[in-house]
């Protein structure tokens, strides 16, 4: 008889590939990770917001690279190939705000739409080319990839009356909901692409997670929430560790939504 163990949920020796981990999401799963026995290579913008994380140790390689610029990935995967070897798993975080990100649809820029565009979905797909890649080679290995509750369902508008972040008003673009509904059809895609040699690819969907939004919007989007209240970042990062461990080693193509029951109404 197969005995499910408690060490399936543990990380121990895996090399796990993170982009934006010097984020909110990112950072708090890096340590997560590491606290869970993995060796964490972690990918983001620049030095600079990779200090966030701590020094570089023997567990811990951080990279600058840009997800959207194919040379830098390879040359990041070519430094974490000497260093430790093919990634066991590779998680696409990375998103990005540009510059007119809240602009009305009616007015959204079409440089504002390719850069997000760029970064959330085409990012992930290069990050799936560069160190996905090799994983089916080996023939293991996992994707996970962060969606949003907005790539499956539309958001509720009327919660941004008087919604504010970090002192501006905010909303979600179509963009954001585009490039997180192309990100579910990717991970579809590799999912039955790459199960044959041994590589899952499942998403993770965080419902909104508190990081300082102002008091009405915490009301507005909780009163939303039949668990009535935001995420925290750790509510996510138990379903990532969950879908880069053994324990679900027979998860493949699946959307691990953690939104405390938004998207049941
Ligand atoms: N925080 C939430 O409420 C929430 C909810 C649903 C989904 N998500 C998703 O979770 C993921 C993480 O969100 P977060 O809140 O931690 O975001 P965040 O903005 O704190 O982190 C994103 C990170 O991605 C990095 N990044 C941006 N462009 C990049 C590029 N070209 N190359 C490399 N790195 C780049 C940024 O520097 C940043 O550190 C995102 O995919 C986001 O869409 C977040």
């Amino acid at each position: 008889m197969e005995t499910a163990r408690d060490s399936d949920f543990r990380l121990d020796g895996k090399v796990i590939v993170m982009t934006g981990a010097a984020g909110i999401l990112g950072s708090s799963a890096v340590m997560r990770f590491l606290d869970a026995g993995a060796r964490v290579c972690a990918l983001d913008l620049s030095s600079q917001v990779l200090e966030r994380l701590g020094p570089d140790h023997d567990c811990l390689l951080k990279l600058a690279v840009d997800v959207t610029d194919k040379t830098s990935l390879r040359i990041a995967q070519e430094q974490l190939h000497e260093r430790w070897g093919t990634a066991d798993v590779l998680f696409n975080n990375a998103a990005t705000k540009s510059e007119n990100f809240f602009a009305p649809f009616e007015d959204f820029p079409l440089e504002d739409w390719n850069e997000v565009m760029g970064v959330n979905l085409t990012g992930a797909m290069l990050c799936c080319q560069v160190f996905g890649a090799p994983m089916a080679q080996l023939g293991r290995g996992a994707v996970v990839n962060t969606l949003s509750i907005y790539g499956i369902v539309a958001p509720d508008q009327r919660i941004y009356e008087g919604s504010e972040y970090l002192g501006r008003p905010i909303n979600t673009p179509a963009i954001y909901s585009a490039s997180k509904a192309g990100l579910w059809g990717l991970t579809k895609y590799l999912a039955s692409y790459w199960g044959p040699r041994g590589v899952r690819v499942n998403a993770v969907t965080p419902g909104g997670v508190f990081s300082g939004q102002n008091q009405i919007f915490v009301h507005n989007y909780s009163q939303r929430v039949p668990l009535n209240r935001m995420a925290s970042s750790r509510d996510i990062v138990h379903a990532m560790t969950f879908l880069a461990s053994d324990a679900s080693a027979y998860v493949n193509g699946h959307n691990l939504v953690i939104d405390g029951g938004w998207t049941v109404w």
